[in-house]
């Protein structure tokens, strides 16, 4: 099986190098590499698959972080942090089937290789790495955070499933998606690192209360990054997650517009995307203000998270905490 961290950090455009220099990632791609380095077979080939093609890292990153934070850095703590990058492995393993993608991180994904009967095996398998390596160092408090992770994200999948193609996704609908899909896995990355390293509870839950927020910025950002990303740089076509009948925060907020909500609804009913209709949407977006509104409401969650920062101790792993969600907001722009 060959590491591919080195590759990952050049393929990453986010995350700054000297980040990398900062929180030792080298030791928990080695990790990941020796939790996984028993498995044979087809399973070897699967995951080696999923470790060859790299990925931002940025679970184990806040682990690792939040609780460098609290403590030196200790085999215990790594651990922590490979655990949630195996639980992250896995829940897009089991993404791509219920997509149906093709890709991931730019290859051929698990399902499409080996079909989905070997691909739903091998994200159990991730999981369950995941969840011995917690049990073996008994991380319980890592682990009970994970448990949540998980428990969410499944929550999050199911509502976003019942609802697609749904002209009744309000903000409050599409903020508790948000938060079961992607923000609580953050959180828990945070107060599960922090736990690891000895943390109280005040500053448990202000790493939570930070992480929640980095992760409804970020998946604000990415769901308008949707609309107007590049395609290129994206590697998908515009509009894709409404294309999907995945309701997000532009077309909730242009469903408010008296203009246009009348219009949006029925296309949205009509579940067709022709290229003429796409670039109408595009323009009514960008006109309506939806896309300066859902910016302005990532800017929010970017502020919050700050603020949250205020309550930990001065080091230089809570300033890279405070440099992760400027990170965030740059890509706003
Ligand atoms: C990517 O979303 C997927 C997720 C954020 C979570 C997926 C979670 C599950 C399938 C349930 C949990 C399962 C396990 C085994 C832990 P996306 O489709 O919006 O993003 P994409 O464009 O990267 O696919
Ligand atoms: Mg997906």
């Amino acid at each position: 099986m060959t590491v591919a961290y080195r590759e990952s950090k050049a393929n990453y455009s986010g995350i700054k190098p000297d980040i990398y220099e900062i929180i030792d990632l080298e030791t928990v791609e080695r990790d990941l590499y020796n939790i996984l380095s028993d498995s044979k077979g087809c399973v070897r080939e699967m995951c080696s698959h999923i470790m060859s093609a790299g990925g931002k890292r940025i679970r184990p990153l806040l682990v690792m972080c939040c609780g460098l934070v609290f403590s030196p850095q200790s085999p215990e703590l790594v651990h922590a942090a490979s655990a949630a990058e195996l639980i992250h492995m896995a829940s897009l393993v089991h993404d791509d089937i219920i997509d149906e993608s093709c890709m991931r991180r730019s290859r051929p994904s698990i399902n499409k290789l080996w079909g989905n009967h070997f691909a739903v095996l091998c994200g159990d398998y991730l999981f369950a790495k995941a969840f011995g390596i917690l049990a073996q160092d008994r991380l319980l408090k890592s682990m009970s955070y994970m448990v949540e992770a998980v428990q969410s994200m499944c929550r999050g999948e199911i509502s976003q499933a019942h609802d697609r193609h749904s002209t009744r996704v309000n903000m409050k609908r599409y903020y508790e998606r948000i938060s079961e899909k992607t923000a609580i896995f953050l959180k828990c990355c945070c107060m599960s690192g922090a736990a690891a390293a000895g943390a109280d509870i005040r500053s448990l839950e202000a790493v939570g209360e930070y992480g929640l927020n980095l992760g409804l910025a970020f998946q604000i950002v990415d769901d308008i990054l949707d609309f107007c990303g590049n395609a290129d740089i994206m590697g998908k076509p515009k509009g894709e997650d409404l294309c999907q009948g995945n309701i997000t925060i532009p077309i909730v907020l242009l469903q408010k517009n008296h203009k246009y909500a009348e219009w949006i609804n029925g296309v949205i009913q009509g579940r067709a995307y022709p290229e003429n209709v796409m670039d109408e949407v595009l323009k009514a977006l960008e006109d309506s203000g939806a896309i300066a509104d859902s910016f302005r409401a990532a800017g929010r969650h970017i502020s919050k998270a700050k603020t949250s920062l205020k309550a930990l101790p001065a080091s230089k792993y809570t300033e890279l905490l405070f440099r992760l969600t400027d990170i965030v907001k740059s890509r706003i722009k």
